[in-house]
């Protein structure tokens, strides 16, 4: 949530930070902005409600000089999103500019303390706050921007990715982070000295560098022109900076011709999945190699319980888990929203494993709850897409999807690829546990395999969704019912058609509907089942007639060559047949599609949704 770009060095600052706002756009558009220092040493700020190409606009007669600059885009937590509420912030005396992302929990007795102190305030940003702060140490302390920033962290609380510059000292950026994400690239400039990118992901970056260095929470780093990089904690210690190279290609952050983000990301999926496979599932030996897993064996093979913590889309696909879990490894598995779970108190063994599944890695509640865990003494797993990211970094031991960048804020690829990543997490186990048949084992790994072909299958087969999506726009409610291993696909087409189209949609285990959620069917509502010929086909199809004699629309997923419950749907989206398990990896997909289709039929801004950010960096 929020994006943040910064630039020293020899280049003209200005195009490196529209770029890069327009790379972290999807991580928050309410509105944007830019702070840049010229050649005569003037710090200028620009910024303007909604998206970053609104700000372009708005600075196309200004002065965007300079070699040195920070830039913002916002998802609003305090204060309307409106231009005075946007970020840069500048300090009372306009002598420096601070851009932030996260939440500073005690802005209002840091505020009262510097109105106190004669500090008038702009805006009703807790973010201004921190501006205000840095530089009543600059004044009470007598210290240089580095320190300033020092002593003002640590009378913060909160998360907060910071990057300031000062008019004064147009040589150098100083940035820190603590619960927010922010990274370094270093580059070099044509006289071979460094220069330095910041970002609060890889993507601003990786266009000019794959050099980087992930700063680490409650680090302090200066940035100078002259190539000097300097880190440090709050108690000024020095840290020794690790330089990593990026493992992003340009071209996995540009749409390639297709209209949006979501839909390119739905298409990669068959690509993605083999990726994420690649060298993990061996069909030849009949095996199932997770490096996370073989080298901490033993806390799977002696753990009471799993617990997985997710948020959204994420716990969706750790639902599928624990069902897959359970079965293959006879091991109990409890899936929790992180935003509970950190709340709660809940009971943690340090026998138990806990898995944190999260595309973006930064999940403010699902970070949480892993350190609560880590406090309890449990071992814990990352489920994470993204190479670097805070969760990934703060577990024992995990897994990376490697289904590429998800920019679209709709989450699509990744879920499916969460879903593949927990079932070989669950096969890995199970095959140590031995609580597979080898005939079984054989034959998930050997389906699993299959599972990309299928997808490009049901993808190719569900192209005329497009054609009929229309016809939804008009509903302002729909239905979603799955059973076993498809109701959390139930509940992930509701929330694909919800955040994107804005019409509201439930998702329900479909014998629960007759226990309430029933008496909402008549003939204007849309009711989406999955109903693969396996398992519960039988009761799904039962609970198909309860529909239909309420007058309910059926739209049905179906295994190819089904027509009972084809004859009985309204519309149907046909899937090849695969094991209960995988059924999802490939359900999801017509549903994806649905979604996308009906909200771009609603003229709806599918890759940016309204009030949404992609990556939840604040809880
Ligand atoms: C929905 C969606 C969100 C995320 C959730 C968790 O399409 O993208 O529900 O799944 O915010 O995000 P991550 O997986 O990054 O922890």
């Amino acid at each position: 949530m929020c994006g943040i770009v910064g630039y020293i060095g020899t280049q003209e600052a200005y195009p490196i930070l529209i770029k890069g706002l327009h790379r972290l756009e999807y991580r928050g558009y309410d509105s944007a902005g830019i702070a840049l220092i010229n050649g005569k040493g003037t710090l200028s700020v620009y910024k303007e409600k909604g998206k970053v190409s609104a700000l372009e606009a708005s600075v196309a007669e200004s002065d965007t000089s300079g070699t040195i600059g920070i830039a913002h885009t916002r998802w609003a937590t305090h204060g309307e999103p409106n231009a005075t509420n946007a970020h840069p912030h500048y300090s009372q005396s306009k002598n420096l500019a601070l851009v932030h992302n996260g939440i500073i929990e005690n802005y209002k007795s840091l505020r009262t303390m510097l109105e106190k102190n004669g500090i008038t305030f702009c805006s009703d940003t807790d973010t201004e706050v921190l501006v205000q702060l840095v530089e009543y140490m600059q004044h009470s302390h007598n210290c240089d921007l580095f320190t300033a920033v020092q002593l003002a962290l640590k009378n913060v609380i909160g998360a907060y990715a910071i990057a300031i510059i000062e008019k004064t000292h147009p040589d150098r950026l100083v940035c820190a982070r603590k619960g927010s994400p922010l990274i370094i690239g270093v580059g070099k400039s044509d006289n071979g000295r460094a220069e330095f990118y910041l970002g609060s992901d890889a993507t601003p970056i990786v266009e000019y560098t794959k050099q980087v260095i992930y700063l680490n929470d409650e680090e302090i780093a200066s940035m100078d022109r002259s190539g000097k990089l300097e880190i440090t904690n709050l108690s000024n210690v020095k840290q020794t900076p690790q330089l990593v190279t990026l493992q992003l290609d340009l071209d996995q952050l540009e749409k390639g011709g297709f209209p949006h983000f979501m839909l390119k990301e739905i298409w990669e999926q068959p690509n993605a999945l083999r990726t994420c496979i690649r060298g993990r599932l061996n069909v030849v030996e009949k095996d199932v190699l997770l490096s996370g897993i073989i080298d901490h064996k033993e806390k799977f093979l002696n753990c009471k319980r799993i617990i997985i913590c997710a948020c959204g889309t994420s716990w969706h696909s750790a639902l599928i888990g624990k069902y897959f879990i359970e079965e293959a490894c006879q091991l109990p598995v409890e899936v929790e929203y992180a935003s509970e779970f950190r709340y709660r108190n809940p009971v943690i063994h340090p026998d138990d494993v806990v898995i944190a599944v999260s595309q973006s890695g930064e999940t403010a509640d699902t970070l949480a709850a892993i350190q609560l865990a880590k406090e309890h003494g449990a071992f814990l797993y990352g489920i994470c897409n993204v190479i670097g990211s805070s969760i990934a970094r703060a577990t024992d031991s995990g897994t990376y999807l490697h289904v590429g960048p998800e920019i679209g804020v709709a989450s699509t690829k990744a879920f499916t690829g969460q879903v593949i990543t927990l079932c070989l997490l669950g096969l890995a186990i199970a095959k140590e546990k031995k609580t597979l048949s080898d005939e079984m084992f054989h034959m998930l790994v050997d389906e699993l395999q299959q599972i990309p072909d299928k997808m490009q299958w049901t993808l190719e087969n569900n192209k005329h969704i497009d054609q009929f999506a229309q016809m939804f726009t008009y509903c302002k409610n729909f239905i979603y019912l799955g059973r076993g291993y498809n109701y959390p696909v139930a509940l992930e087409g509701a929330l694909k058609l919800k955040e994107i189209s804005y019409i509201h949609a439930e998702g329900y285990p479909a014998a629960e509907m007759k226990h309430g959620p029933i008496a909402l069917v008549d003939e204007e509502m849309p009711v989406v089942v999955i109903a693969p010929k396996r398992g519960m086909y039988d009761k799904v199809v039962s609970n198909i007639q309860e529909i239909k004699s309420r007058k309910g629309k059926i739209i049905s997923v179906v295994t190819k060559g089904d027509s009972v419950v084809r004859g009985m749907s309204d519309y149907s989206f046909v899937i090849p047949d695969t094991r209960d398990c995988y059924v999802p990896l490939l359900a999801v997909i017509p549903l994806q599609l649905l979604s996308y289709y009906v909200a771009v039929a609603k003229g709806r801004n599918v890759d940016q949704p309204r009030n949404l950010a992609k990556s939840v960096t604040v809880e």
